[in-house]
């Protein structure tokens, strides 16, 4: 299977602009799996609640999930987006997940991030995990990685690809991935964004680039750079992660002690 990530710096409030982008770059390139980042069509830094809701669309029936099922069924490809999702009147900072036969289905962001607290409402669909033809695939979104929990459930539900949509301003996950995929045996493509936004009278926030896509033995198959636009594909056996035994005698599902564990 080839998987992988669009790094790009999106545009603040240019949803037309961004989605054509993503399109005509997507349309290029051969793969079975995209993703693209967190909120990849509206931009991150959100300053009024008017805003965020203007912002916003429904699923699966606005504008960009609409365009991006359109391009995965016409390309046969799977494509993990993040989007503002206004669910009548309720907003989420959520990814769909759209594919050959059309859209599949949306995961709303459990873990909200600092001013994400202000605009969006907490996610309500739990850790969700698809089966594709590319493998089972399941979702986290950005700060979702800071609680270990989060990438456990999507393995024990049988999670062979995380699909992570982010938008990065702090340094630690790229190396946080390697021991998340490794302690599931899950492969991860973490899709951050470049550039910066300063909105408002807000501080300015500076997003980390370094998108990486992570094997289920927490080996770094490809890390993008800090600044630069990139799309990559990566060519994995995503059936790689169903075996969860590490050596002869430690299965690491298996292993789990559950009855010392809160
Ligand atoms: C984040 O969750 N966007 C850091």
């Amino acid at each position: 299977m080839k998987i992988g990530f669009y790094q790009f710096a999106p545009k603040f409030g240019e949803i037309k602009h961004n989605v054509q982008k993503a399109v005509d770059t997507i349309a290029s390139v051969d793969a079975d799996l995209i993703v693209l980042p967190e909120l990849f069509n509206t931009g991150y830094q959100f300053i009024s609640k008017e805003e965020v809701s203007e912002l916003s669309e429904t699923i699966p029936s606005g504008y960009t999930a609409k365009t991006l099922e359109k391009l995965a069924m016409d390309k046969g490809i799977h494509i993990v987006a993040g989007i503002a999702e206004n669910s009548d009147g309720t907003i989420y900072n959520s990814a769909i997940l759209t594919g050959p036969d059309g859209f599949i289905g949306v995961y709303r962001k459990t873990h909200l991030f600092y001013e994400e607290k202000l605009w969006f409402s907490q996610g309500d669909t739990g850790f969700k995990v698809w089966q594709t033809p590319v493998g089972n695939i399941g979702i986290m979104i950005c700060f979702d990685w800071f609680f270990p929990e989060s990438a456990r459930t999507l393995a024990l539900r049988g999670a062979d690809v995380i699909a992570h949509p982010s938008n990065l301003v702090l340094p630690y996950c790229p190396d946080a991935m390697v021991t998340r995929c490794l302690e599931n045996r899950v492969f991860a493509i973490t899709a951050n964004r470049t550039g910066f936004e300063q909105r408002g009278n807000k501080e300015r926030l500076t997003f980390i680039g370094k998108s990486q896509i992570t094997s289920h033995k927490g080996e770094i198959l490809h890390k993008a750079e800090i600044d630069t636009e990139e799309i990559f594909t990566a060519e994995i056996d995503t059936d790689k992660a169903k075996d969860k035994s590490l050596n002869r005698f430690n299965n690491i599902f298996n292993d789990r002690r559950k009855e010392f564990y809160e």
